[in-house]
């Protein structure tokens, strides 16, 4: 099977300090992986160096989308193509509301002359609001501004599933979450998993990937992928720590290191 996204000897730098050593990774459609890694491994960093963040020079490595190249796209473009990115911390965004922003953002997906009728999208948007047990007043509040943590976080999952990606990256999606809200978002996820769509879960905690069940685990450590398994491998992660892992491959500094 040919993989639906894959990342090749990925080097990313920020200011001139190179924080993605090499990184390598191939998810087929389908296809859940969980990315776990200490604090400062780089994992949100992957993230940012996929979706085209400025603040990121990728200095060399592939990124492939359906085996285009997405390091050639704008990142207006990474969006079109079907690049999804649940951020850590979302941004607040005065002036827009939440309405506002995703129907311009299905619109350009859609194409000039093929927009979704206001009717068809509002419609759209409360269903999945519904979904999410989030307050209709959501709807028209400006994108991000005064949301609760957990708001937020429920926030990128609307736009997630009003957006059917190709590729959705979740960065730390559980952080804040209530456990109820936690259960819901996974709902959320799960009831979008298809062969035609795979996911990368960036997440500090196995409890999540107890609702989202993921086909891979992997470790980051260094900027790269040390470490890779099944769900097991997050189990014992939880249970256990880092310091076997950091043992075995004889790690002593998880983190990216100084300039
Ligand atoms: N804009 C920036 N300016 C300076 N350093 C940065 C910047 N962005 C990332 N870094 C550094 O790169 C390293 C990796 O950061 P990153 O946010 O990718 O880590 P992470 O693995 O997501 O950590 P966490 O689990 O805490 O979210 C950190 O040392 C961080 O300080
Ligand atoms: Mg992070």
């Amino acid at each position: 099977m040919s993989s639906l996204f894959e990342i090749r000897g990925l080097r990313s730098a920020i200011e001139g300090k190179e924080i993605l050593k090499g990184l390598d990774l191939k998810i087929g459609g389908g296809q859940v992986h969980a990315i776990m890694g200490p604090n400062g491994t780089g994992k949100s960093t992957l993230a940012s160096s996929i979706m085209g963040h400025p603040k990121y020079e990728v200095t060399d490595g592939e990124v492939l989308l359906e085996g285009e190249d997405v390091l050639e796209m704008g990142v207006d473009e990474r969006a079109l193509n079907g690049l999804f990115l649940a951020m850590q911390y979302p941004s607040e965004i005065t002036g827009v509301t939440n309405a506002d922003f995703l129907r311009s953002a299905i619109n350009a997906r859609r194409g000039e002359g093929n927009e979704i009728s206001l009717i068809k999208f509002v419609r759209l948007m409360e269903g999945k609001m519904k979904e999410l047990e989030m307050n209709p007043e959501f709807m028209h509040r400006y994108l991000n501004e005064g949301f609760s943590g957990g708001e937020k976080k429920r926030n990128e999952i609307l736009q997630m599933m009003m957006l059917d990606p190709k590729l959705v990256i979740l960065d730390e999606i559980d952080s804040g979450l209530d456990i109820d809200a936690l259960k819901i978002v996974a709902a959320g996820v799960n009831a979008m998993r298809s062969e035609e769509r795979s996911f990368l879960i960036i997440t500090h905690y196995q409890r999540l990937l107890n609702y989202i069940k993921p086909d891979f685990v992997h470790v980051m450590m260094q900027g790269r992928i040390v470490k890779s398994g099944g769900p097991e491998l997050a189990e014992r992660l939880e249970a256990e720590g880092y310091d076997w892992v950091k043992e075995e491959l004889g790690i002593v500094d998880e983190t990216v290191g100084q300039a």
